[in-house]
């Protein structure tokens, strides 16, 4: 990205969605084809597998990529003026039992791209997902963009690592970085291995909720509210947004045990929850976003609150019943 200046007119309204056939990447395919972006969608999912794109396979503004991030080329980046950084490994229990795996994708993934990303002319934004286990051990609350990464587990190292590859190939070769961290990101299509999914699912069966520590936080928001801030971000004007992070969750700190609580009220059951011990590390989590710097540069006011994400997803998971 060493000759880049402004984007060229063809680049405009392109978008490269990286991890396209999961939860985020596709609902964010979505927002950008219905406000009339052109979107290609990378992904390692079979294109036979890529269920919650369905719909977009046959959109003429759609193009899907069935590749591994690893294995990015620059011809795969040129032409689009936004480049949005999703796939990963993304799940934090995997990543225990799959460090190596974890550190592959999420970070060779980050470097292939920056990478490959470099050697173009048009990009003008490439936006990360990043995750609060980033921060893990929070020094302070809330928690804001000058906070320090803290992971305290081997999906979060992966995240933090991928997010530092970024600031430095920003400050090696300009590359126009732009950070958004989000927490636990609820909704329909969701993935079912997140805990609260499982959650919804047992309630809904009257099966027990198990909670794994109870005392530890967690920064919950709704995908259409993150999925606004990557939209705000995606269309800011490049300065604006370019060598900054954002918090893009609900602002609110819940503690895990209140939201099983909130789960049981949303699938309207009865089932027990019951109490294992915590996860490695997760003891003594918190994590509560300041919202201040994106809704004062991006005008980020996140709609729904955790008590009615939850409601709204456990009325998608009913309809799996
Ligand atoms: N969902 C959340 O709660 C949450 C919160 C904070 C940050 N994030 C981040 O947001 C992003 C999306 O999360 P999600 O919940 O949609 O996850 P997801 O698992 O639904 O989607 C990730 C997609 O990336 C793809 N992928 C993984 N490795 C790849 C590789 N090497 N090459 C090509 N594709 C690859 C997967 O096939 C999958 O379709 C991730 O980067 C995650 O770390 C998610």
């Amino acid at each position: 990205m060493g000759k880049r200046s402004a984007p060229a007119r063809d680049c405009n309204k392109r978008v490269l969605i990286t991890g396209a056939a999961g939860f985020s990447g596709s609902s964010l395919a979505r927002r950008l084809l219905a406000s009339g972006y052109t979107v290609t969608g990378l992904d390692v999912a079979p294109p036979g597998h890529a269920c919650l794109l369905r719909r977009e396979m046959s959109n003429p503004g759609f193009r899907y990529l069935w590749k591994g991030l690893q294995d990015i080329q620059p011809k795969d980046v040129e032409g689009h003026s936004v480049v949005a950084h999703l796939a990963a490994q993304a799940d934090a229990p995997m990543a225990f039992e799959s460090p190596r795996y974890t550190v592959m994708q999420n970070i060779e993934g980050a470097v292939a791209l920056l990478e490959a990303a470099r050697q173009t002319d048009c990009v003008s934004k490439l936006i990360f997902a990043a995750s609060g286990n980033e921060i893990g051990r929070a020094a302070y609350l809330p928690i804001d963009e000058a906070h320090p990464l803290t992971p305290h587990n081997p999906y979060g190292f992966s995240k933090a690592a991928a997010e530092m590859a970024l600031w430095a190939w920003r400050l090696s070769y300009g590359t126009p970085a732009v950070v958004m961290t989000s927490g636990v990101v609820v909704g329909p299509n969701m993935r079912r291995e997140v805990f609260i999914f499982k959650w919804l699912w047992n309630a809904l069966h009257g099966q027990p909720i198990v909670v794994e520590g109870g005392r530890q936080t967690r920064d919950l928001s709704f995908i259409d509210d993150v999925i606004a801030g990557w939209m705000l971000a995606i269309k800011a004007p490049a300065e604006k947004v370019v060598g900054h992070k954002f918090f893009i969750g609900s602002g609110e700190e819940h503690t895990v045990e209140d939201l099983a609580k909130i789960c049981r009220d949303a699938a309207g059951s009865a089932a027990p929850i019951e109490y294992v011990g915590y996860r490695p590390g997760e003891e003594g989590h918190r994590e509560a976003f300041s919202l201040e710097k994106a809704q004062r540069e991006l005008g980020y006011a996140p709609k729904v609150s955790p008590r009615e994400a939850v409601a709204l997803t456990a009325g998608w998971v009913r309809s799996l019943l």
